[in-house]
């Protein structure tokens, strides 16, 4: 009887660990096709194949929001849609997701908040096993991330070089088509307010690009009737900030946000890397395979040791949690969110990637890192696992984490 019981445990480990996230092949269109003005309703999305991909509640870092950590303390994973086309200059993408409540912010109250939606790119992709951290970048590691929020055409002073219209219309001496022409600048000002780009390199550094080498267009539209969102993104293959002229396949992870639930910076749900296969295109093997292949450690000695070794500091779960929650990131959804390569790498060298502190002003002792004379930032994790095997099983188990799917 207990050997039953075993083996069901380790079936149930297999079957998720195969779940791991499948590419995105992105079609091949004509020249022709300006992917930047693709709206989501064109015909030419039935070109490309929609892949599902999952998105997960962040919960590494809390925000400094009682109201809205307890309004996503709850919430499940989400399966998107995601569609992908590219030409010889531009690459697009469709991602339909569902969302009860269609939130618009209107106006500048404080207290509503928009849905939205992100989509983030590593620059630099050479090294399948080091790619940035998920939560928008890491040192040396920087992420193109282009971010849409949906917004009524209001106009709020924004410092984005346009003065002239930050006046009150009763204020400007225009008349007739002199005013008409005001109204339509500022709501053309107004429109892309929250269409932006940002460079970065882990969200302390989030630098927004307000020249013009980052080219894109994003549209977000509401489909009252099926209750989701349809967003698109359309970009230059390459730019300033990235080049994929010669890639076969590039690294590209997904966030929505909820405004219901006052999503907004880390409330979010979001994707791991997934790979985005430029369909015809060689090259890029390595990372198609490093994001597609389920770990092979074995799960359930992982989660014996972890649940030993790591449970001083990291919560694991509803019912795992940590002896001291401050101390550490929570893990509830890590397996969700992170690539094996970047786990194995956590645990074996925890100043690689040094995971920002938990709302590090209020809880300065506590921070996750230290800091030393260079601004160097160490990872106050001590390194507990050195034998590979054994970081495997712990992969293979920190992979099953996560929060299960929205029905
Ligand atoms: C003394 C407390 C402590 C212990 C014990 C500890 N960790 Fe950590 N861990 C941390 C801190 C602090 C961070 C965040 C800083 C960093 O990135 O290293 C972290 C980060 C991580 C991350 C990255 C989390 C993320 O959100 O990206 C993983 C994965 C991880 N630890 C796994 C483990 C495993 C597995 C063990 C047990 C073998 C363990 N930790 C033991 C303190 C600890």
């Amino acid at each position: 009887m207990r050997r039953i019981a075993k083996s069901i445990v380790a079936t149930a480990f297999v079957a998720s660990a195969l779940s791991a996230e499948g590419s995105i092949v992105a079609a091949k269109i004509g020249n022709d096709v300006k992917p930047a003005q693709l709206k989501s309703s064109d015909k030419l999305w039935s070109k490309a194949k929609e892949s599902e991909v999952t998105l997960y509640p962040q919960t590494t870092i809390k925000m400094n929001d009682k109201k809205g950590n307890a309004a996503n303390a709850e919430n499940k994973a989400k399966v998107a849609k995601v569609a992908a086309l590219y030409n010889d200059k531009c690459i697009a993408f469709r991602i339909t997701w569902p969302d009860g409540t269609q939130s618009i912010q209107d106006g500048t109250a404080s207290d509503k908040y928009p849905d939205g939606f992100a989509v983030q790119i590593a620059t630099n992709f050479e090294d399948a096993k080091k790619l940035p951290y998920i939560g928008m970048g890491s040192e040396g590691r920087p992420v193109l991330v282009h971010l849409n929020k949906a917004v009524t055409k209001h106009y709020e002073p924004n410092g984005n070089k346009d003065v002239a219209l930050q006046v009150n219309r009763d204020n400007t001496n225009a008349f007739g088509d002199d005013l008409k022409k005001f109204d339509g600048d500022v709501a053309n000002a107004a429109k892309t307010h929250y269409m932006r780009s940002f460079i970065s390199e882990g969200f302390r550094s989030m630098t927004e690009i307000k020249d013009d080498s980052s080219k894109f267009n994003m549209t977000m539209d509401y489909d009252t009737k099926g209750k989701a969102w349809s967003g698109t993104l359309g970009r230059p293959l390459s730019d300033a900030n990235i080049d994929l002229s010669k890639a076969g396949a590039v690294p590209v992870a997904f966030a929505v946000w909820d405004g219901e639930k006052m999503g907004r910076d880390g409330l979010k749900l979001l994707s791991t890397w997934i790979a985005v296969d430029l369909d015809g295109k060689k090259g890029n093997e390595e990372l198609v395979k490093e994001l597609t292949e389920a770990p092979k450690g074995n799960a359930e000695s992982g989660k014996a040791n972890v649940e030993a070794m790591c449970t001083s500091c990291h919560t694991l779960s509803k019912e795992k949690v940590a002896a001291m929650p401050y101390m550490a990131p929570n893990l509830s959804n890590i397996g969700g969110y992170s690539t094996a390569a970047y786990l194995a790498e956590s645990i074996a060298d925890p100043s690689a990637v040094v995971v920002p502190g938990y709302n590090r002003n209020a809880h300065k002792n506590f921070a996750w890192y230290n800091v030393d004379d260079k601004g160097n930032r160490t990872s106050t994790m001590p390194p507990m696992m050195t034998d590979k095997a054994m970081i495997d099983d712990a992969v293979a188990y920190l992979k099953t984490l996560k929060a299960e799917v929205e029905k």
